[in-house]
């Protein structure tokens, strides 16, 4: 039995408000502590997307009521709203700008929107950006301009990270993160997952585009799941939302690449609690670890997940290494199977309160 901090997810998607019937904070909470996550980054890609003060605190209203693990709430970058969004800062994970098409209406095209919300978002306080191939090397340019931070979410090409390195090597401040669909999967998969299920944003690449993440893996500053629930229904729809759930899967399967070799206990955990937690300003959770069964074989299944979308897109796949237990400031919230974790008993990280109550 090996036991590991609570680990960070800072990229889910929890559909609430607006997309109830795929996920939830219940829901998508308790699949996060069956991963072995304790502290998860919410999107604001949601119905109604998160771009002011109302919506907001509608959203923290769900998550207070419902949440099971620790969790805060990004913001998104809107036409509009630049403004606006610095007084809300303090309470929010960080602030989430989509640049290329996704999930969502939240996409910003104009470079001069994107220099809006670098000049007024708070220097000190995360960006975090979904941006694509050149899009990728657009907002690169920003943060070398502008002289800040900048995250870049779920990086899936050679080109790439072999930018951001670049990028690092010339002492920008960017730091990255991978997804495990696109380390463990690859465009070779689309034929067994079918066009709709396929659909993810970045799409699913090339091997030669995954051994890349591979041999780079020292400028991947996160593993995030960006853990995007659709049901299946919807995936096998004419117009199939892009999207996969990770949360239950994430940690099986980097652990089995540990268990071969390819990554190290260390490697793991830097990026899975130490990076996130520090790129991201999150306090540690006193009293709070994940307990694994490292022998255990056996085969993911979407029967045996909490996530309300019921498939994983790793359906079958063997793994080594299993969540038995985790204990959340001193309480057992997952045991063998069984998230025991009330409702509501998640704590907003960002609230003012959030160290004192939680104080060791
Ligand atoms: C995400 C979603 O469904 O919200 N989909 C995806 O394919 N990754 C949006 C996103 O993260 O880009
Ligand atoms: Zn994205
Ligand atoms: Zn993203
Ligand atoms: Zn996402």
């Amino acid at each position: 039995m090996l036991k590991l901090p609570g680990l960070i997810d800072p990229h889910v998607h929890l559909r609430e408000p607006g997309g109830t019937h795929k996920e939830d904070w219940d829901s998508g909470t308790a699949a996060a502590l069956a991963g072995g996550f304790t502290q998860v980054l919410a999107m604001p890609n949601t119905q109604p997307p998160i771009t002011g003060n109302d919506e907001l605190a509608l959203t923290l209203a769900a998550a207070a009521r419902k949440a099971r693990c620790d969790y805060a709430v990004y913001l998104g970058a809107g036409a509009e709203n630049a403004h606006d969004l610095p007084a809300l800062a303090p309470q929010a994970a960080g602030l989430k700008m989509y640049l290329d098409q996704t999930y969502g209406p939240l996409r910003l095209d104009e470079m001069s929107l994107w220099m809006a919300h670098f000049e007024n978002w708070p220097r000190h306080l995360p960006i975090a950006a979904h941006a694509e191939g050149r899009t990728l090397a657009a907002i690169l340019l920003l943060a070398a301009l502008y002289d800040r931070s900048l995250h870049l979410c779920h990086v899936s090409r050679r080109e790439e990270i072999l930018l951001i390195r670049k990028a690092k090597e010339q002492g920008l401040k960017v730091t990255c993160e991978v997804t495990p669909h696109h380390l463990f999967l690859t465009e070779d998969d689309l034929p067994r997952l079918g066009n709709g299920p396929g659909e993810v944003r970045p799409t699913l690449a090339t091997r030669r585009d995954q051994q890349a993440l591979w041999d780079n893996l020292d400028v991947i500053d996160c593993f995030a799941t960006d853990h995007a629930p659709h049901t299946l229904e919807e995936k096998d729809s004419a117009n199939p939302p892009p999207g996969y759930p990770g949360l239950e899967t994430a940690l099986p399967l980097l652990f089995t690449a540990v268990h071969q070799g390819r990554l190290s206990l260390d490697d793991l955990l830097l990026r899975m609690v130490a990076n996130p937690r520090r790129i991201f300003q999150l306090p540690e959770q006193p009293e709070t670890w994940v307990e694994v069964d490292t022998d255990v074989r056996w085969e993911i299944r979407a029967r045996d997940t909490f996530t309300r979308c019921a498939w994983t897109p790793f359906e079958g796949m063997p793994v080594q290494g299993k969540v038995r237990r985790v204990v959340l400031r001193g309480q057992a919230v997952y045991q063998d199977g069984q998230v025991l974790a009330r409702p509501g008993s998640g704590m907003n990280i960002r609230d003012r309160n959030y160290r004192l109550s939680s104080k060791p």
